[in-house]
C-alpha cells in the first residue's frame, strides 16, 4: 500500500507590512529533518522569499543582529559567521565559503499576508 501523496499546509506568518525591501527579517519556527529550526522571510525587490536559517557552510544561524540578515548594500544575504553571502531571489552562493545554496521555504503573499507552505521536509511544530 502507498503513503498518502504529501499535501502543503499555508500557514499564516505576518503582515505584508512586518516585511520591507532589503528590511528587516520575520523568523518563524519549522521542522526541518526532525529538527526544530528556524527559518526567515525577508522581502527583496517587492518579493517575499524564505530559507531555513542554516548557512550551508556550517549549519549555523546566519543573522549578525536579530533578524538582519542583509549585507550593507542591501542586495544580498550574508552569514554572520565567515561571510557567505547569497542571492536572496534564490538562495545560491555569490561568494564565500558555501557548499550550496540556502534551504528554500515557499511563500505565497495574498492580501495583505505573508504566508509559508509546508513541504515533505519543512513541517509546522507540533503544538
Ligand atoms: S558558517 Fe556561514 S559562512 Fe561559515
Amino acid at each position: 500500500m502507498q503513503d498518502a501523496p504529501f499535501q502543503s499546509q499555508s500557514i499564516a506568518l505576518c503582515p505584508s507590512s512586518a516585511l520591507l525591501n532589503s528590511g528587516l527579517a520575520v523568523p518563524f519556527d519549522v521542522q526541518y529533518g526532525g529538527q526544530t529550526c528556524l527559518g526567515f522571510a525577508v522581502r527583496y525587490a517587492d518579493k517575499v522569499y524564505a530559507y531555513l536559517n542554516r548557512c550551508s557552510h556550517v549549519p549555523m544561524e546566519m543573522d549578525y543582529q536579530p533578524n538582519r540578515f542583509f549585507d550593507m548594500t542591501g542586495h544580498w544575504i550574508m552569514c554572520a559567521t565567515h561571510g557567505a553571502q547569497y542571492d536572496p531571489r534564490t538562495g545560491r552562493c555569490r561568494s564565500g565559503p558555501c557548499r550550496g545554496a540556502l534551504v528554500p521555504i515557499a511563500t505565497t503573499e495574498v492580501g495583505d499576508m505573508v504566508y509559508w507552505h509546508t513541504a515533505y521536509n519543512l513541517k509546522p511544530i507540533p503544538f
